[in-house]
């Protein structure tokens, strides 16, 4: 095993710490936010299903793979890439999916901290008892109100962005070390709260029949309108989004998490580690979605409402429930918080790439990157209110969308095949079984397997899929 390197950036102090980590960078917004409203939009139990079965067969094998490169490179994603590469006998080229991640988590950031803003924009709605018993068209205006408002959104995304590069600044480490690991777990007794909730006042049945019934037919369908008027057509973007989000969730494809494996010690086993954070994590979005959906049939709601599903639900829940004052605020301070853990991950491989490169200080660099993101973040504000008309789309998404789209279902994935391909076919088996040191021969080959045939062929059989039906329809 290769102890000779050490990473400049230092290392986590256990095995758990990383863990926590890690499951700070995964768990955030795509869990509570992005989840639902995106299961909501594709129909369900069958969407569900892709996604749960992508993170077995495709995230967790390249979680492993994410950390076992990132650890034996002990430097940022773009450097690890390229010394195992040398160390190999790979081609140096293998380090441009380093930077392909760096521009991604440069293109999520600068949405994600938009949205992280709205989070806390609900925040201070709660302290000041404007969630106080709201109905539900009251919480639709609340909603409207705020992401019509250009002013609020900068501001509450500026507020994020200062939060996420402070936090940089001094290093991850030292940074959410401490308060991930108490707010991490009061998250998860918040979010079983909210299904208790949801189980006596919701329409949890069809919430769970929403949510677990599986009808393939939905896969291959994207419908819209409400639900007695909706128009559908024939396309698999649900496959293509259910794959993408299970990148999205879990921080693969971009480098977050081989940047984090960076600095893991040499004893820790990787697998552990990643069943441990790919489990938190989904089931936080299981959560998430039994804890909303039962209030968005109990309410009228639709669930295919988008982007605002979480925020103009889980308010009526608080509104009603005894205590909803007190819960509303602590609820929506965790979110901020996940997010918060979850965005200083995006950053991270940027900032360390450039800290080992250029030799600049780690706040030079943090502040520097800060800005390049919120100013990127501004387009992402505006496509909610003054940019959200037809002449500022590009193929007919918005902004906001079109960096959603772009990063979640084509680059996250296809960092990922890239990543899998480099372990499986550029860097080679011995180096995988010193690093990953599996006891178990038969652990490892199933890792081997799902690693070198497996994860590369579900990806791009899905990218197939899709580019197959552009071309059907004459689009590509
Ligand atoms: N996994 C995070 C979430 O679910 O909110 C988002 C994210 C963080 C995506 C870091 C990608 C990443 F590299």
């Amino acid at each position: 095993m290769n102890k000779a390197r050490e990473s400049v950036h230092g290392m986590w102090s256990s095995r758990w710490v990383f863990i926590i980590a890690a499951i700070g960078s995964a768990v955030g917004l795509g869990n509570i936010w992005k989840f639902p409203y995106i299961t909501g939009e594709y129909g369900g139990g069958a969407f569900v299903l892709v996604y749960l079965l992508c993170i077995a067969m495709v995230g967790i094998p390249i979680m492993m793979a994410e950390i076992l490169v990132g650890r034996r490179g002990r430097a940022s994603p773009i450097n690890a890439m390229r010394y195992v590469a040398k160390e190999e006998g790979a081609s140096r080229a293998w380090c441009l999916v380093g930077f392909s991640g760096v521009l991604a988590g440069f293109l999520i950031l600068s949405y994600y901290s938009v949205i992280a803003g709205w989070a806390l924009a609900y925040v201070f709605q709660a302290i000041g008892g404007g969630l106080n018993d709201v109905s539900p068209e009251r919480a639709g205006e609340l909603f409207d109100d705020l992401v019509g408002s250009p002013g609020q959104l900068l501001f509450w995304h500026t507020v994020f962005m200062i939060m996420t590069i402070a936090v940089v600044a001094r290093g991850v480490r030292d940074g959410l070390e401490r308060a991930v690991t108490i707010l991490m777990p009061a998250l998860f007794v918040m979010l079983f709260v909210m299904v208790g909730y949801a189980y006596l006042e919701g329409d949890f049945a069809r919430g769970v029949h929403f949510m677990f019934d599986v009808d393939f037919s939905k896969l291959f369908q994207v419908c819209s309108g409400p639900a007695d008027a909706q128009d559908c057509r024939v396309s698999s973007e649900p496959l293509l989004v259910a794959m993408g989000h299970a990148f999205f969730t879990l921080s693969l494809g971009m480098g977050a998490i081989m940047a984090y494996g960076a600095y893991v010690p040499d004893r820790a086993s990787i697998t552990g580690a990643t069943i441990a954070i790919a489990g938190a994590d989904t089931l936080v979005a299981l959560l998430a979605g039994l804890a909303i959906f039962p209030i968005v049939f109990a309410s009228g709601l639709e669930p295919s409402s988008g982007p605002g599903l979480l925020f103009q639900s889980l308010p009526i829940a608080f509104g009603s429930m005894p205590g909803g004052y007190w819960f509303g605020t602590l609820f929506f301070v965790l979110l901020v918080f996940a997010a918060w853990s979850s965005s200083i991950s995006l950053i991270e491989p940027a900032i360390a790439w450039l800290v080992e490169s250029r030799g600049w200080r780690r706040a030079t660099v943090a502040t520097l990157a800060g800005v390049c993101a919120w100013l990127l973040g501004i387009a992402s504000a505006l496509s909610f209110n003054l940019w959200s008309g037809e002449e500022y789309q590009i193929l007919g998404k918005t902004l906001f969308e079109l960096k959603d789209f772009l990063t979640s279902n084509i680059m996250l994935p296809l960092g990922g095949l890239l990543i899998a391909l480099f372990i499986a076919h550029g860097a080679g088996r011995h180096m995988a079984l010193n690093e990953l040191s599996i006891s178990r021969q038969r652990l490892f080959n199933a890792w081997w397997f799902l690693i070198r045939y497996v994860s590369p062929i579900a990806i791009a059989l899905v990218f197939l899929q899709v580019t197959g039906l552009l071309e059907a329809l004459g689009v590509a």
